[in-house]
């Protein structure tokens, strides 16, 4: 079965095309970055807008890469939530347009089920049940995965998300939006142990994290000092230090109290560097098996969503005409597929 994925919850327009016996045949990305960047941040009202422009060109563009026409099209994925409602509302109607057009099924997914599975579209794919460690932009979940569908939630940040964390890190010392990236950059010119920052609920005994504080340390550490480059380079580094000390504690910990031996490390934080580095060491110790998505595949893309889009429709009936967007929706809440 041909799937076509699109993904639009924020900002970025992804589309893609998943072949369940071929798998991978095309993907194609538009990244708002550069748009929102004199912002600071997303502009819900921008992102709709933009989404509409791009995402049609870039089902043609996959079409063309995957050497398909739109009536080879079997199925058609898009998200349906969590994310912003406008954002959404877009890859919802064209999804569901253009499956009635075609007369194919059109299926909603939860954008978090997209960034747990996207692993299984490696070569060497984890097998089912693991322990997941979502870490987004938007949300920083450990959850225990039996089989596509089956999610319990372990814990989850009771405040800011690893990713916004990152972003507002970023921010506070001077870097752009969306800050991760930047400020991993920025850390690998730091000198190790200048400044020391908060684990905050590293020996909380529970699976849940929280962030804000260790932002509001970093606020505290500007506050103190003339920021120069290299003040800010040891400040970005003892963050990360921080940051991946708290996920890398707590997903280990999920790992052993499930009694499982495999972990996944998905959403856009697992393309820290330092993350994996750390993790590699940390899991190996204890004869872990950790997964990624491809590099590309970590941040949001329209592969991930097909193909979560294909799972479920072996099972699941499609969403139909009456599509609807869940711009709130927790993972756990998804039906499992089958039943
Ligand atoms: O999964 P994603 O693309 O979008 C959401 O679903 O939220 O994740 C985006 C988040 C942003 O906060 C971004 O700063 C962060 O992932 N990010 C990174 C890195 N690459 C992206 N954070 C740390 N290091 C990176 N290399
Ligand atoms: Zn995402």
């Amino acid at each position: 079965m041909l799937v076509l994925g699109i993904e639009s919850s924020c900002d970025e327009t992804g589309v893609a095309l998943y072949h369940t016996a071929d798998g991978l045949l095309a993907h194609a990305l538009h990244s708002q970055v550069a748009m929102h960047a004199e912002y600071g941040g997303v502009v819900p009202e921008l992102a709709s807008r933009d989404h509409i422009r791009r995402a049609l060109p870039l089902v043609r563009h996959c079409l063309a890469q995957g050497k398909r026409t739109l009536h080879d099209i079997q199925a058609i994925a898009y998200t349906q939530g969590p994310g912003l409602a406008g954002a959404l509302l877009v890859g919802a109607s064209i999804g569901a347009s253009l499956g009635f057009a075609l007369g194919v099924p059109a299926i909603g997914v939860h954008h978090l089920e997209g960034h747990l599975l996207s692993p299984l579209l490696e070569p060497h794919p984890p097998a089912f049940p693991f322990v997941a460690l979502l870490v987004s932009g938007g949300h920083t979940q450990l959850m225990q995965v039996e089989a596509a569908g089956h999610y319990r939630l372990l814990g989850e940040t009771l405040d800011d998300a690893a990713g916004e964390a990152f972003d507002k890190t970023a921010k506070l010392l001077g870097l752009g939006y969306p800050g991760g990236p930047a400020l991993a950059a920025l850390a690998r010119q730091g000198a190790p142990g200048r400044f020391k920052l908060p684990r905050p609920m590293i020996n909380s005994g529970d699976l849940n994290f929280s962030f804000s504080g260790l932002k509001t340390a970093v606020l505290t550490l500007t506050r103190k000092h003339a920021l120069d480059d290299g003040i800010r380079a040891d400040i970005a580094q003892a963050f990360q230090e921080a940051i991946t000390d708290v996920l890398i504690a707590k997903a280990l910990a999920a790992v052993a109290q499930s009694g499982l031996r495999r972990l996944v490390v998905a959403g856009g934080v697992g393309a820290n560097h330092c993350l994996r580095e750390k993790l590699a060491s940390a899991a190996a110790n204890k004869g872990i098996a950790v997964f990624y998505p491809a590099l590309a595949f970590c941040t949001d893309n329209g592969a991930m969503i097909a193909f979560a889009g294909a799972m479920r429709l072996r099972h699941q009936p499609p969403t139909g005409l009456g599509f609807t967007v869940s711009p709130r929706w927790e993972l756990a809440h998804t039906t499992p597929p089958g039943r």
